[in-house]
């Protein structure tokens, strides 16, 4: 007997459904457009003309890049495209290994204006050493590039994708409407200057899900203008934590509003939850935040609320912040504190912090000394088990 029966005529058919059924022809390998899998040979040009095709097709398609190492220098993805896009990553893209290759610009991979897209796999490595040692010495040095950014994207996903090594934050977005951000891995390292993980600002309908942060700065930083932002099962640390603000960096200036973190683990960390503005007039404001079902390993400050932000007292001449913070639950919070004060809410001196809610908190300090709580012109109430005792005015 044959081993198999398939007739040619048959398996042509096979494969010609398999084509096109994964749309191959509608792939554009940035290999196929001269890019280098060495690390070394500059590829910018060929990601970009592969971009350029994709994002002209009528079709959905798919950038490709395989396996390998490609250096690409500082690059916009520019839209709007056509049709859906996917950006598939199988293998490692990597920044010229001279920092000072960037100059100015503020970004290595930019995707501006890009709707309807995936960005899916890879690792993308800044090298960023270079960078922070020039940092660290005190020398001039150029402002430095966040990773991966979207400006202005809508219907993005973002997926299994790790970034390493970032000059400055690793991924950002601005000004985008509906995007799901899940399984990422942001890597740098705890003593690396500014190394933020995850930052957006003025997006609305954002999502975090399941990721791993850690770095030198904070773990997800939410800027002014965060509306109905959703994260869940993070792991953050080493790093400064989850941080809305700072705040008031501007007299007018968009709200945070609608932001849930949920299910996630704070290991080694400066902060937990953080919530801070500088303490200068602002009409900015935070509302309707929930923070809930988090453990604490460690983490210098778990909780905490700090409106008096004014490094060297400069630039605030009031002394007091303008952002009004209202509605914000702790609940199910556990674990442990590094330092003695767990809990911190220190709210303006002319705008109170309104409708705290502290439920079932149980943060220890060590054996023998209880964790203790501060509280500034914060207004609230606390409800099941509140350790350390809630120091909130009703
Ligand atoms: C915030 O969430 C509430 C409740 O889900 C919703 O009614 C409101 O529209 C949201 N705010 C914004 C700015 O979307």
């Amino acid at each position: 007997m044959t081993k198999s029966n398939i007739t040619l005529p048959l398996l042509f058919t096979l494969l010609t459904f398999i084509d096109v059924s994964t749309g191959a022809a509608n792939v554009f390998n940035v290999v196929s457009f001269g890019a280098k899998p060495d690390g070394v040979k500059d590829s910018t040009g060929a990601f970009l003309k592969a971009w350029e095709a994709a994002c002209g097709s009528a079709a959905a398609a798919t950038v490709m890049v395989p396996s390998g190492t490609f250096m690409v220098k500082g690059i916009t993805f520019g839209g709007p495209c056509k049709s859906r896009l996917k950006f598939q990553v199988a293998g490692t893209v990597v920044a010229p290994p001279d920092y000072r290759a960037f100059g100015n610009s503020g970004y290595w991979i930019l995707f501006n204006k890009v709707s309807k897209i995936s960005l899916i796999g890879g690792t993308f490595d800044a090298r960023a050493n270079g960078f922070w040692a020039c940092r660290k010495s005190g020398q001039s040095c150029p402002p430095g590039v966040r990773s991966i950014t979207f400006n202005s994207g809508k219907d993005v996903i973002i997926s299994g994708v790790k970034s390493m090594n970032s000059q400055i934050t690793h991924m950002t977005l601005n000004g985008c409407t509906n995007v799901a951000v899940r399984y990422v891995k942001l890597v740098a390292p705890g003593n690396s200057p500014n190394t933020d993980g995850f930052h957006v600002q003025l997006s609305t309908g954002v999502t975090f899900t399941g990721s791993t942060v850690q770095t030198g700065d904070d773990c997800v930083a939410i800027g002014a203008g965060t509306r109905n932002f959703l994260i869940s099962k993070l792991a953050c640390g080493p790093g400064h934590g989850v941080s809305i603000g700072s705040l008031a960096k501007e007299l007018n200036e968009d709200g945070v509003e609608n932001v849930t973190l949920s299910s996630s683990v704070f290991t080694g960390t400066q902060n937990g939850v953080r919530i801070k503005s500088w303490a200068r007039p602002s009409n900015g404001f935070v509302k309707n935040v929930f923070f809930q079902d988090l453990i604490m390993k460690n983490v210098q400050n778990p909780i905490i609320i700090d409106q008096n932000y004014c490094p060297s007292h400069q630039g605030c001449p009031t002394e007091h912040s303008g952002v009004k913070i209202s509605q914000v639950t702790y609940k199910n919070i556990q674990g442990t504190s590094a330092t003695q004060q767990a809990m911190k809410l220190v709210c303006s001196q002319s705008n109170p912090c309104t409708g705290i809610t502290l439920q079932d908190i149980k943060l220890t300090y060590k054996k023998g000394a209880p964790a203790t709580s501060y509280c500034f012109n914060a207004i609230g109430t606390s409800l099941g088990v509140t350790q350390p005792t809630s120091c909130l005015n009703r």
